[in-house]
């Protein structure tokens, strides 16, 4: 059976592939609607996870995808997959747009990948062993979570701009954080939210109703870089997409700010 460290170079060749795609098509497809408002695919998110799946067959053809386009099968050990993460930056040309790639096993990511196709930037961890960004091919660099004060954080969040039910929630906890942070950013891709947290861009981060394709690989990148990730309770279920992350410090505030606004 192959090393987990050789699973994460597998989630890396994949994600690059799906990168190609991606930046081959360049931006303004049409979209069409999936759903919920506001949640869109295009034909490039289906080419990418496409090419991806088979990528991940041919060299894992026992260990299941699910991936965020055409579904598929989880288990004990499964690959997680966002084949374009930011579908709405990519249609709009706007540049934070990744792919996530995840092993998740006995429930928790393992090894992962976020690739920002055009940014030129690859995020690799392995669990135990690290996270890495290797720029634009040169050779990857061991990345670590920020050492900024709370009050010096530049922390990222998504909006639920699909769920306005939850909107109350989230602006108690975003007006909160305002008012703790220094500043806020919301650049609209989650999977590379979370890894500019990983590299210490970003100085934490929050978002309700992702899903695990959002989050795993991301997730892993942060623990692996010396955060702290949880649910919105302090709890180990962030894979199912209510995430707080951050430096030990920050994450401190972001449950506090997550579980004393929860009932106002
Ligand atoms: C979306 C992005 C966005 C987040 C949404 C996600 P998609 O992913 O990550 O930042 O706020 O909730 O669904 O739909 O572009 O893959
Ligand atoms: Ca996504
Ligand atoms: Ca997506």
């Amino acid at each position: 059976m192959a090393s987990v460290t050789a699973l994460s170079d597998l989630a890396r060749r994949a994600a690059l592939h799906g990168g190609e795609i991606i930046r081959e098509a360049g931006s303004g497809m049409a979209v069409t609607a999936k759903g919920l408002p506001g949640d869109w695919v295009t034909e490039v998110d289906v080419a990418s996870e496409r090419a991806i799946r088979e990528l991940l067959h041919e060299a894992t053809p026992d260990i299941p995808m699910q991936g965020e386009e055409s579904g598929g099968a989880t288990g004990d050990r499964y690959w997680v997959v966002d084949p374009l993460d930011g579908t709405t930056n990519f249609v709009h040309g706007f540049p934070a747009v990744g792919v996530s790639i995840a092993l998740v096993e006995d429930g928790r990511p393992v090894a992962g990948c976020v690739h920002a196709p055009f940014l030129g930037d690859t995020y690799v961890a392995t669990r135990g062993e690290g996270a890495w960004l290797e720029r634009d091919g040169e050779s990857p660099v061991r990345i670590s979570v920020s050492d900024r004060t709370p009050a010096h954080a530049v922390v990222g969040t998504g909006f639920p701009f699909r769920r306005k039910g939850s909107l109350p929630r989230y602006l108690a906890a975003f007006s909160v954080a305002l008012e703790t942070f220094e500043d806020l950013r919301r650049p609209g891709a989650a999977c590379l939210d979370l890894a500019w947290v990983a590299a210490g861009v970003f100085d934490g981060f929050f978002e309700l109703h992702l899903a695990p394709w959002d989050v795993a690989a991301g997730g892993l990148l942060i623990e692996e870089a010396g955060g702290v990730v949880t649910d919105w309770t302090g709890g180990t279920n962030w894979l199912d997409g209510d995430i707080l992350a951050g430096p030990p410090a920050v994450h401190a505030e972001l449950l506090r700010i997550a579980t004393t606004t929860e009932t106002t």
